[in-house]
């Protein structure tokens, strides 16, 4: 990970500490009646970073991206998205963070039956204020930039599994938010798209998106920047953590 285009690095100071937050959770529960989803997990996402969300089913990983996301408010604890505070946003001023600041991608696509690839992309901008033309203009381009150029007028049921999820990451993206997170991207598709739909993440956070991926596929998460376990709703390992403490070690050594 290097630096974004336009910034430069200060001297001698990594860019993980440098790049400010865009997801904070601390201390956060989720519970439902007697099922505890999340049991006080705590995770600093930084803008630019790319990483991977795994642990076994039902240890709540969905919880958190939800939460994340600002899909789900915690039972207790405190969520900061791009710095501000969740908890003391109106149901108004949350939509809206969310709307410029977080695309979605989920397993099961969630594309309108009947829909043409074009329309489902462009209504991701309805509520932009941007007229008609414009909106069509702006979801051509991102179908284009996943690929999807000569598939514009596709109906989701004339795509291929792969297709319809590119489908979904254009429509996520249009908007260009600063994260992305995806919930099992690839759990639907077969390894060739499920690799097509990675290289796309990757392209993307390349390109300076903040991108979160929850995902079954160890392969796909031992080749991710950064990777999350979680187990029994909180955070049992995060290899940023065991880098940050390996630097610390390093440093003591050194001195
Ligand atoms: N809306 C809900 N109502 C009740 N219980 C829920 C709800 N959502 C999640 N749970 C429970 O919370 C726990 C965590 O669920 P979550 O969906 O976060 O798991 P997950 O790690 O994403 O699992 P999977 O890999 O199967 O998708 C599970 O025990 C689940 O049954
Ligand atoms: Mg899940």
């Amino acid at each position: 990970m290097g630096p974004r285009v336009g910034e430069s690095q200060p001297v001698g100071e990594p860019w993980p500490e440098v790049r400010p937050p865009v997801v904070e959770l601390e201390g956060v529960s989720k519970t439902y009646g007697d099922v505890v989803a999340l049991a006080g997990a705590g995770i600093v996402v930084r803008r630019g970073e790319m990483l991977a969300i795994v642990g076994p089913s039902g240890s709540g990983k969905s919880t958190m991206l939800n939460i994340m996301g600002t899909l789900d408010r915690p039972s207790a604890g405190t969520v900061r998205v791009d710095g501000h505070t969740v908890d003391a946003l109106s149901d108004r001023q949350l939509s809206a963070l969310r709307a410029r600041t977080i695309g979605f991608v989920f397993q099961a696509f969630h594309l309108a039956a009947g829909v043409p690839a074009l329309d489902a992309v462009a209504d991701g901008l309805l509520y932009s204020g941007l007229p008609r033309g414009e909106r069509r203009g702006l979801a051509e381009r991102a179908l284009r930039g996943v690929g999807l150029g000569q598939r514009l007028h596709n109906e989701p049921h004339q795509l291929s599994g792969g297709e319809r999820q590119r489908v979904a990451i254009a429509r996520a993206v249009l908007g260009d938010p600063p994260l992305l997170l995806a919930d099992e991207p690839t759990g639907a598709l077969d390894s060739h798209s499920g690799e097509v739909v990675m290289e796309l993440l990757r392209t993307l956070h390349r390109a300076g998106t903040t991108v979160v991926v929850i995902t079954h596929d160890r392969d796909i998460a031992a080749s991710l920047p950064r990777e999350v376990r979680i187990k029994d709703g909180r955070i049992a390992y995060d290899s940023a953590a065991g880098e940050a403490a390996a630097a610390a070690v390093t440093e003591r050594v050194g001195a």
